[in-house]
C-alpha cells in the first residue's frame, strides 16, 4: 500500500512507541530531527539570551522561509511567518480593502474562524458575504461560483480541505475563476500543507494558508501566509507595526517587502526552527508520495465501512482526501449517541483519518457491527464511542446547542449533519460529513 519507510518514520517518532495516535490532522506527533533542532535551540537561547540565539541561527531561520516556499512553489519573499494558521488567514483576509457594497464569496464548508471573521467584515465595512452552493457531490458549485463573480466581487475565499468531510475542493478551477475575473483569491490551505503536494501557482491562489501542526508535522503555535505578486499591491495590511512597516520621519511609514509586511516582531524562534525540520522532513520524504498513501488509506476506511449492513458514509466531493475529524467532536443533538471512527496512525506523516458518526441509541445492532469492522480492520481504524456529555473534549462539548441564527448573520445556519442524521432515520449509523460545531458551521 505504500512506497514509503513506515517503520523508519515510525522509529523517528517517538510518540509512536507508547500509542496509536489517531489525531495528526488536529495535532500530530513530532520527529525525532524537528524535536532535536528544539531542543538544541532552546539550549541555544538558555545559556546566550534569546536575541543572540536568533543571529546566531540566522541561517537556520532563513531556511523556514526557504524551505516553507518550496513546500507550495513560492519565494521566500512571498512567506509570512504567523503563530497559527487563522493569523496568518486574518491577516491576509482583514487586508483586502472592502467598503459598502461590496462582496465576498465564499463556501459552504468553511472554517469557524473564517465564517466568524466574515460575519465581522460585514457588520463592519457594509460588504456582504455570500455563500456560494454547493454542487451535488458536496463540493463548492463551481458553475454557480462563476456565475455569482461580478464587479462587487472583491474576493473569493475558499477552504482548501474542511476540517471534516474528506471533501478536497476544486482550488485550481476557482483560481482560474478568480484569474479570469480578476479578484483577489485566499486559500485556507491548513488540512492540505503536509498531506498533499502544493503549487501556487498551478492553483493561482493570491493569498495561501497553513498551520504546521498538523500533517506537516511540526510544533503547535506555527502558521504561514503565502501572499503572490497580485496581491501584495492591493493589500493595505491591517496593522502596522515595527516588523511590518519601517518608520520614514516625520508623520510618514513604508511597508517592508515582500510578505513580511504581515508579520508581528515577537515570534517564538524555538517554534520557527522546528517548523522548518518538519517542513524539510516533509518535502524529503516527497509529498507526492505522502499524498497518496493519505488517500489509500482514505479510501481504504470508507470502503471498508460502507460495506458494513447499516453504515451510511456520507463523504463529500468529488476528490477525497484523509480526512478525518478531530478527537471527538461537537454535535448538536443530545441524544444521539458519537462515534469516532479514526485510522491508525499507520505513518507519521499520513493520515488521522477519523470520520465521525452519529448514530441514535437505538443502533446497538449496528454498533456491534461496526465494532466487529473495527476489530477486523488490522489497525486502520479504531473506535471511540460514548454519549456526547463524555465526548473526548470533555466538558466543553456539553456547550454545543442546535445552531440558531447568530446576531447578524447574513444567512440562516443549518446542522446539516444532524439532519440527515435525523433523516436516516432510528436504528441507522450514519457517517458525517458536515455536522454542527463551533469549527465548521457548514453555513448557507
Ligand atoms: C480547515 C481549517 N482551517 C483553519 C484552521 C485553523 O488552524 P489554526 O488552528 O492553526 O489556526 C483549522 C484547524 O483545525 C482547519 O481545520
Amino acid at each position: 500500500m505504500s512506497d514509503l519507510d513506515i517503520e523508519g518514520m515510525r522509529a523517528m517518532t517517538p510518540g509512536c512507541a507508547n500509542r496509536n495516535h489517531l489525531n495528526n490532522a488536529g495535532a500530530a506527533l513530532l520527529s525525532t530531527v524537528t524535536i532535536a533542532a528544539m531542543t538544541d535551540y532552546l539550549q541555544r537561547e538558555a545559556l546566550i539570551g534569546g536575541y543572540e540565539a536568533e543571529a546566531e541561527a540566522a541561517d537556520q531561520i532563513g531556511a523556514t522561509y526557504e524551505s516553507l516556499a518550496e513546500l507550495i512553489g513560492a519565494l521566500p519573499t512571498q512567506i509570512a511567518l504567523f503563530d497559527n494558521s487563522t493569523h496568518a488567514w486574518n491577516a491576509a483576509c482583514y487586508s483586502v480593502p472592502l467598503g459598502s457594497g461590496d462582496r465576498i464569496l465564499t463556501g459552504r464548508n468553511e472554517y469557524g474562524s473564517a465564517v466568524l471573521a466574515y460575519l465581522q467584515l460585514a457588520q463592519r465595512t457594509g460588504a456582504e458575504v455570500v455563500v456560494v452552493p454547493d454542487d451535488d457531490s458536496g463540493q463548492i458549485d463551481v458553475a454557480a461560483l462563476a456565475d455569482l463573480v461580478d464587479e462587487r466581487t472583491r474576493m473569493i475565499g475558499l477552504t482548501w480541505v474542511p476540517t471534516a468531510g474528506g471533501l478536497v475542493n476544486p482550488a485550481a478551477e476557482v483560481g482560474r475563476l478568480a484569474r479570469a475575473a480578476d479578484v483577489l483569491y485566499l486559500l485556507d490551505a491548513t488540512q492540505v500543507v503536509g498531506q498533499f503536494p502544493i503549487d501556487v501557482s498551478a492553483i493561482g491562489c493570491d493569498m495561501l494558508t497553513g498551520t504546521g501542526r498538523k500533517f506537516l508535522r511540526g510544533p503547535r503555535g506555527t502558521g504561514f501566509l503565502y501572499v503572490g505578486p497580485r496581491a501584495l499591491d492591493r493589500l493595505d495590511p491591517f496593522v502596522a507595526e515595527i516588523r511590518s512597516a519601517t518608520w520614514a520621519g516625520g508623520r510618514s511609514f513604508t511597508w517592508v517587502d515582500g510578505a513580511r509586511r504581515f508579520e508581528t516582531w515577537e515570534k517564538s524562534y524555538v517554534d520557527v526552527v522546528g517548523l522548518g525540520a518538519a517542513v524539510r522532513q516533509a518535502i524529503d520524504v516527497g509529498l507526492d508520495r505522502v499524498g497518496r498513501r493519505s488517500a489509500a488509506l482514505g479510501a481504504r476506511l470508507r470502503a471498508g465501512l460502507a460495506q458494513i449492513d447499516g453504515v451510511t458514509v456520507h463523504d463529500l466531493g468529488r476528490e477525497k482526501c484523509a480526512i478525518r475529524h478531530r478527537t471527538g467532536g461537537r454535535c448538536g443533538h443530545r441524544r444521539r449517541r458519537s462515534y469516532f471512527a479514526y485510522t491508525q496512525h499507520l505513518d507519521p506523516n499520513a493520515v488521522t483519518l477519523s470520520r465521525r458518526i452519529c448514530s441514535l441509541a437505538t443502533s446497538a445492532i449496528v454498533r456491534r457491527r461496526l465494532a466487529r469492522f473495527i476489530a477486523a480492520s488490522g489497525g486502520l481504524a479504531r473506535l471511540w464511542c460514548g454519549t456526547l456529555g463524555k465526548s473526548p473534549l470533555g466538558p466543553g462539548s456539553r456547550r454545543a446547542k442546535v445552531r440558531k441564527r447568530p446576531a447578524g448573520a447574513v444567512r440562516p445556519w443549518r446542522c446539516t449533519a444532524s439532519d440527515r442524521a435525523r433523516r436516516a432515520g432510528p436504528g441507522v449509523l450514519s457517517l458525517c460529513s458536515g455536522y454542527a460545531c463551533h469549527y465548521c458551521p457548514f453555513w448557507t
